[in-house]
C-alpha cells in the first residue's frame, strides 16, 4: 500500500469509570456465578458508569489524559473521529460534545458507528486525513457506555460488557513507521445476530419498544463467537501475509476483547503465545469501541511495546464488521 505520508500513533490514553462491578455483584442481579463467567468469558470485573456519566464524559477524560501525555495544545487538533454505538444522543454527534469540552477550537469531527470494530475503522479513517497531508493532528477516540443498553435480565449478554474509553493521537510519520496497512470488511448478513432494534427510525421509541425490551443489546452469542474466531484469525493472517511478515515478526497482537476464549482460539490459530497477545478482558469486560485503545494503553504502560515493534490490531463486531490495522510502533 502506498501512502503519500504515513500516519503514526504518537500517544495513547484511556479512561474507565471508577465504579467496579464484579462477578459477585452480578450474582445478586441475575442467575449466574463467578465461576461460569470466569470460565466461559475470562471476565472477573468490569467498570460501570455512574448515572449521569455518558460516552462523551469518558471520551473527554481519555482525551484530556492524552493531551497531557503528548503535551498537545487542544487548539492544534484538526479533526476528531469518535467511534461509538452508544452516543450521548442521536445528535449532536458525541465528537462535537468532546470538541467543546476539550477546547479543540479549530477541529471538526464526527461519530463513526462500527460497533466493536469502531476504533479500528476510526483509526483508518483518521489516518487518511494525515496521509492526505491536509490534517496534522487527528484525535481518534473509542468510547462506549454499554451498560446503558444492557438488559440485566439477559444473563448471557449482561455479564459480557463494561464501560470505557480510549484515545490516540495521529500525526505524520516517516515512511517505515506508523500505520503500514489496513483491511476492513462488512458482512451484513451478520446483522441478525447482534443488534439493538429499538429507538431508531425503524422502531422509534414507544411504550411498545420499551415493553418488548427492544432498546437493549440482542445477540445470538454462539453465532457471534464462531464468526469472531474465524474472521479475527483470517484478518490477522491476511495482513501479515500481504505485507511479507510471519507471526515471528509480530511483537504484539491487540485483539478486540469480547471473550477470552475468542482471543485464545484466535491466537492458537495464529500460533502466538500469550506474551504476544494483549488480553485485559478480565478487568474491563467488553467495552466495544474502547477495547483497542485500552489494550494499547495497557501494553505501553506495561512496557510490552517499543519503538519499531510490529503491532497488529484485529476486531470483529456487530454488522458484522471486521477490522485489521498493521503498524510499526513509533515511540
Ligand atoms: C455469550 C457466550 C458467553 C455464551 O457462552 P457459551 O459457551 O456459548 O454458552 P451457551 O450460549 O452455549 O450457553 C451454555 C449454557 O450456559 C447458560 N448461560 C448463559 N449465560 C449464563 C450466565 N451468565 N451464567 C450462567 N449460565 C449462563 C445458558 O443458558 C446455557 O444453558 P443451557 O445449556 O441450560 O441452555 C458466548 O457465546 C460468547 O461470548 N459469544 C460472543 C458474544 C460476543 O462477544 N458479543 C459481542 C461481540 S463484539
Amino acid at each position: 500500500m502506498s501512502h503519500r505520508i504515513a500516519a503514526k500513533i504518537t500517544g495513547v490514553a484511556g479512561y474507565v469509570p471508577p465504579k467496579v462491578m464484579t462477578n459477585a455483584d452480578l450474582e445478586k442481579i441475575v442467575e449466574t456465578s463467578d465461576e461460569w463467567i470466569r470460565t466461559r468469558t475470562g471476565i472477573r470485573e468490569r467498570h460501570v458508569a455512574a448515572k449521569g456519566t455518558a460516552t462523551s464524559h469518558m471520551a473527554t477524560e481519555a482525551t484530556k489524559a492524552l493531551l497531557a501525555e503528548t503535551k498537545t495544545d487542544p487548539a492544534e487538533i484538526d479533526l476528531i473521529v469518535l467511534a461509538t454505538v452508544t452516543p450521548d444522543m442521536f445528535f449532536p454527534a458525541t465528537a462535537c460534545l468532546v470538541q467543546e469540552r476539550i477546547g479543540a477550537k479549530k477541529a471538526w469531527g464526527f461519530d463513526l458507528s462500527a460497533a466493536c470494530s469502531g476504533f479500528a475503522y476510526a483509526l483508518t479513517v483518521g489516518a487518511q486525513f494525515v496521509s492526505a497531508g491536509t490534517h496534522r493532528k487527528v484525535l481518534v477516540i473509542g468510547s462506549d457506555t454499554m451498560t446503558s443498553v444492557l438488559d440485566y435480565t439477559d444473563r448471557a449478554t449482561c455479564v459480557l460488557f463494561g464501560d470505557g474509553a480510549g484515545a490516540v493521537l495521529l500525526e505524520a510519520a516517516g515512511s517505515s513507521e506508523g500505520i503500514l496497512d489496513f483491511a476492513h470488511d462488512v458482512d451484513g448478513s451478520g446483522g441478525a445476530f447482534l443488534y439493538m432494534p429499538g429507538g431508531g427510525s425503524l422502531h422509534p421509541s414507544s411504550q411498545e419498544t420499551v415493553q418488548k425490551r427492544m432498546h437493549y443489546v440482542h445477540q445470538e452469542g454462539s453465532q457471534v463467537f464462531k464468526y469472531a474466531v474465524r474472521r479475527m484469525s483470517e484478518m490477522a493472517s491476511h495482513l501479515l501475509n500481504k505485507n511479507g511478515f510471519t507471526k515471528d515478526d509480530l511483537k504484539l497482537l491487540v485483539p478486540h476483547q469480547a471473550n477470552l476464549r475468542i482471543i485464545r482460539a484466535t491466537q492458537e490459530r495464529l500460533g502466538l503465545d500469550d506474551s504476544k497477545v494483549v488480553a485485559n478482558i478480565d478487568r474491563y469486560g467488553n467495552t466495544t469501541a474502547g477495547t483497542i485503545p485500552l489494550g494499547l494503553r495497557d501494553a505501553v504502560e506495561q512496557g510490552r511495546v517499543h519503538k519499531g515493534d510490529l503491532v497488529l490490531i484485529v476486531t470483529v463486531g456487530a454488522g458484522y464488521t471486521t477490522g485489521g490495522v498493521l503498524l510499526r510502533w513509533a515511540y
